[in-house]
């Protein structure tokens, strides 16, 4: 037992429900906090579970009165970019004002360690192919907009309160518990693996590429599929550094292997031995062709090295987690 207590803010969610099980396995204590707007209570499965709002700020002060916290990670965001388009208040509100609302309370009881789920939504149409910490940062979706805002005022409460935080930039999040006991009940999710599975699973799924003339190796767009074991000892491991007193940082946080659609289509096949039915559809506006993680910084500052990087092995897990 490491006699440490982590707050997971949104520790239901796909990727929180994860670092929550990894805390323990790893000797933390944790107090999960989430209003299941998106999460699901049996994906807790370690620690004390709180439902409620991280805009409460009357639950907020009494968790860290009750407890000595000594971290807080923080998964809890609105995270579906097109309605964040449509949208953009439900957004600005949830993953900006209430996320302000938590590092106000924070100061307020002195808890100063602080691990944020970013994003490379951040940093939008990519300049380069491999996107390091120094491309330039301009989001084209408020959702992205409202984690490059936070990432601000991160480092104005470092400045000022001395806060110490780690943000961390997820590419696309996959895979699931290799265990299987964590299931995936995400219903929102518009990510191409869980689509792909949820196609499968139920018999009738058709996906859409969308586009299939892209300046790629088999014309379909190449992403970077990051797994949530690999998220979380990155998670562990950022915050491990700050306990030792190293100061705020931000990384991104990828596989650095992009794989095309087709790729995705052929692994989920091989792992789940059904045919995946697709059909050609159009471009979507502001997808660009390649977006992949240079993750060095990561692998260098923080010691953490991507282990599940197999695309077989992604998709093995997110079957398993498949409900
Ligand atoms: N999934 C990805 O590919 C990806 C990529 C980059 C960044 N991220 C970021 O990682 C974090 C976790 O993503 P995820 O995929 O696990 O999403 P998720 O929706 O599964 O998890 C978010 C959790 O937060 C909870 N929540 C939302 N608003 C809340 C509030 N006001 N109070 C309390 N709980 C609240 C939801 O119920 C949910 O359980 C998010 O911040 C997201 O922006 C995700």
């Amino acid at each position: 037992m490491k006699n440490k207590t982590i707050l997971i803010v949104g520790g239901a969610g796909f990727i929180g429900s994860h670092v929550n099980k990894m805390l323990n396995k790893a000797g933390y204590q944790t107090i999960v906090l989430d209003n299941l707007s998106n999460g699901n209570r049996s994906t807790v499965q370690n620690g004390e579970f709180i439902h409620g709002e991280m805009s409460d700020k009357t639950i907020l002060d009494q968790i860290f009165q009750k407890n000595k916290i000594d971290a807080v990670m923080h998964f809890a965001a609105y995270i579906d970019v097109g309605e964040s388009v449509l949208n953009p208040v439900k957004y600005y509100f949830n993953n900006v004002v209430n996320t302000l609302n938590l590092l106000t309370t924070m100061i307020d009881h002195h808890v100063k360690t602080f691990i944020f789920s970013s994003t490379a939504a951040i940093f939008g149409n990519p300049q380069t192919q491999f996107i390091d910490e120094n491309h330039p940062m301009n989001p084209i979706n408020p959702y992205g907009e409202s984690k490059l805002m936070v990432e601000k005022i991160l480092q104005s409460f470092d400045n000022a309160y001395g806060l110490k935080f780690t943000a961390l930039r997820y590419f696309n999040a996959a895979g699931g518990d290799p265990e299987g006991k964590i299931k995936n009940f995400q219903t929102r999710s518009t990510n191409l693996i869980p689509i792909i599975l949820k196609g499968l699973k139920s018999e009738n799924g058709i996906l859409t590429i969308n586009g299939i003339d892209y300046p790629t190796s088999d014309g379909t767009c190449i992403r970077d599929y990051i797994h949530i074991e690999d998220l979380g000892s990155a998670h562990i491991q950022a915050m491990e550094k700050l306990f030792e007193g190293s100061h705020s940082d931000f990384f991104n946080l990828g596989n650095g292997i992009g794989f095309s659609i087709y790729d995705v289509i052929q692994a989920a096949e091989s792992v789940t031995q059904k045919k995946v039915k697709f059909q050609k559809g159009p471009r979507r506006p502001g997808d660009p062709p390649f977006l992949v993680a240079n993750s060095s910084k990561a692998i260098q500052k923080l010691g953490w090295k991507p282990k599940f990087s197999s695309l077989e092995t992604i998709i093995t897990d997110a079957w398993k987690a498949i409900e």
